[in-house]
């Protein structure tokens, strides 16, 4: 990977833009296929997640592709209806197979912005975490958690997409020093058939996967788009070919229907 597809966290820490999700996919041989092919394809970052059931999957296609740990990015999130992020996340690190996750994310503010942020510091200062996050968070409970901190998050992963344009959300995050990283950037699937997206697509020789996909790193938001399809999976990753004139981010900018919210979901299932 190059520099220009990672992208530097307030802490140091290098997150590449392109990453594997593994939401809804099985555990077992779909999840494991799925890692696999995307380590073979040059992926060097997975997301997962506790509430996932798959973390033991991730980690077994991890040892089996003979890629070096410290070459791929590792997220995994806390569930917040748990009590202790530290010893949740051991039972990750266990499932996992790995001594360390690359970054640990509360996977949203359940009990309040606040309730799971002193263990998720203490899973960092004990080594279990290289970096520290928040998911689902809006711009009013990203400033305090990072008001509160002893250690910032230094990611909110959001659902994100030129459909869900949180500009507010992205700014409010930009100005916190937070890197927001964008999930569901497909809208699980359902921006794909957009009429406006595929003939962006068709002028760039580019599929509607990858334009969604570009305009978020082309702004410097990281994706982690799922699929359990190889092919699907290499499409993905052809994002860094090729650059989306300033008239198409404009007129996916415009496909907006959050109108440029700061919130970071309009139904909260939490
Ligand atoms: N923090 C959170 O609360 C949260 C919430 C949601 C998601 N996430 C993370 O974000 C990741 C991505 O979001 P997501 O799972 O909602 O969905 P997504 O990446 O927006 O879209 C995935 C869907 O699109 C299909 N797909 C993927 N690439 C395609 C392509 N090139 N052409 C046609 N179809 C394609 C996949 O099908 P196949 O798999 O059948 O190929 C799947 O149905 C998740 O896996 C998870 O890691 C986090």
């Amino acid at each position: 990977m190059t520099d220009t597809q990672l992208r530097t966290l307030a802490d140091g820490n290098g997150l590449p833009l392109l990453g594997l999700g593994v939401w809804q996919a099985r555990s077992g041989p779909q999840t494991v296929n799925a890692v696999r092919w995307a380590l073979e394809l040059g992926y060097r970052h997975i997301d997962t997640a506790q509430a996932y059931g798959n973390e033991e999957s991730v980690g077994r296609a991890l040892r089996e592709s003979g890629v070096p740990r410290e070459d791929v990015f590792v997220t995994t999130k806390f569930y917040p209806n748990r009590e202790d992020p530290v010893a949740e996340l051991e039972g990750s690190l266990r499932l996992l197979g790995v001594d360390q996750v690359d970054l640990y994310l509360v996977h949203w503010p359940g009990r309040g912005p606040l309730r799971a942020w002193p263990g998720m510091e203490r899973a960092r200062e004990r080594g279990l975490a290289r970096s520290v996050g928040v998911s689902n968070y809006s711009a009013t409970e990203l400033a305090e958690v990072t008001k509160a901190a002893d250690i910032p998050p230094v990611v909110n992963q959001v659902q994100f997409s030129a459909f869900e344009y949180r500009r507010g959300l992205l700014e409010a995050a930009e100005r916190l020093g937070v890197a927001l990283e964008s999930y569901s950037s497909l809208g699980t699937g359902r921006h794909l058939s957009d009429r406006r997206v595929a003939e962006i697509a068709s002028r760039a020789g580019k599929t509607p996967a990858q334009v969604l996909l570009r305009w978020c790193v082309q702004r410097d938001v990281p994706v982690i788009p799922k699929s359990v399809h190889r092919e699907r999976i290499e499409q993905n990753a052809r994002i860094f070919d090729f650059t989306l004139p300033d008239q198409d981010m404009a007129a996916l900018d415009a496909l907006d229907r959050t109108g440029g919210t700061a919130a970071a979901r309009e139904d909260r299932w939490w």
